[in-house]
């Protein structure tokens, strides 16, 4: 096999190398998320308990996984299976529909972190169709013709996950203590994105990475992935990474930063990566749950008291997104953006 240009080689403090760790990372049964609210008190025990493992997870972790989470499987492979015959058409093909430093929806295959590039191809696109971020600043989806049912696989997939975003939303925000809807409104035609990533299998895996290592900016990212794995967290009990078990009945979630402002620190956004290998492509598919862009995240008011004063001032997420993208773009050299 040919070997990996140099842009894409890291410094060698920056590597993969051997990941040990097992993985130990929580896994949700959420069976009966769908349950509208009305039928919860009947069972009020059990829901009680899924809220009250997702805080745990939340705040040990900032990461966890669940499963039955009501998504149609047909939904899922319909997803994948468009994914997969975009990302293997001609290069010249994908470029037609291609990212441009205006407009941040559509394909790309040059993201940089600290100078190097990931080893992966991307192609973005919002929930919304289209969203002002800033004035003047329209972010618009860009659809390939071929194959001809990548869009409404997209729609359908985005749509599905959106609401099963919501859901979590409540569920990590009752474990915070404050009304389960309390924050739903930003995310009412909010700006959520979603990013179909492959990662094709690489000569020299241990010189490069997938993702390099950041924490998400949004409020939760919801991810399916196919079986292969790659993706890893740095656990907060002793600063190791650790491999995620890739579980395609399961959805892993990370809590972002704006759940870190608004839970004022209790939750924080965790660290992230993903190796390749030399011997299988990997797919995965996050969803990036975010509020409108006009939203300004701050402490929930029940958590913020004499004793716990505010850690945060207000993060206007449209300004927060950009200026993520744009110090990814200039190439600034932090180790931790990734847009
Ligand atoms: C990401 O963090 O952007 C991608 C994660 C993955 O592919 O597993
Ligand atoms: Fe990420």
């Amino acid at each position: 096999m040919a070997e990996v240009l140099p842009a894409f080689v890291l410094p060698s403090e920056h590597r993969p190398g051997q990941v040990n760790s097992t993985d130990g990372i929580p896994v949700i049964d959420l069976k009966g998320w769908h349950w509208e609210a009305a039928e919860w008190p009947q069972d009020r025990s059990y829901r009680e308990s899924i809220v009250r493992q997702i805080g745990d997870a939340a705040q040990e972790w900032g990461f966890f996984q669940i499963v039955n989470h009501g998504v149609s499987q047909r939904v899922l492979d319909e997803v994948e299976s468009s994914a997969r015959e975009f990302f293997d058409l001609d290069l010249e093909e994908k470029r037609k529909v291609t990212r441009t430093a205006d407009n941040a929806m559509g394909y790309f295959d040059m993201e940089l972190t600290k100078n190097v590039r990931d080893w992966k191809e991307v192609y973005d696109y919002l929930a919304c169709e289209r969203a002002e971020i800033a004035p003047k600043q329209v972010f618009a989806n860009k659809w390939p013709s071929n194959p001809p049912e990548f869009r409404d696989a997209c729609k359908n997939y985005s749509a599905a996950m959106e609401a099963l975003a919501f859901k979590v939303l409540e569920l990590v925000v009752e474990s915070l203590g404050a009304p389960a809807k309390a924050l739903n409104e930003h995310f009412v035609g909010g700006s959520t994105r979603v990013r179909l990533n492959f990662y094709r299998k690489c000569p020299s895996p241990d010189l490069v990475l997938g993702v390099s290592r950041h924490k998400d900016g949004c409020a939760l990212t919801l991810l399916a992935q196919d079986e292969v794995g790659g993706l890893q967290v740095k656990s907060k009990r002793n600063d190791q990474w650790v491999q995620v078990k890739a579980r395609r009945d399961a959805f892993a979630v990370n809590i972002g930063d704006l759940i870190q402002v608004w839970s004022n620190g209790k939750y924080q956004s965790i660290e992230h990566r993903v190796v390749v290998n030399s011997t299988r492509d990997r797919f995965s598919c996050p969803v990036f749950f975010s509020p409108t862009y006009a939203t300004n995240a701050a402490p929930l008011p029940g958590l913020v008291n004499e004793n716990h004063p505010a850690k945060y001032k207000p993060v206007n997420w449209g300004e927060y997104y950009k200026m993520r993208r744009d110090s990814n773009f200039k190439n600034l050299g932090k180790p931790n953006v990734q847009i």
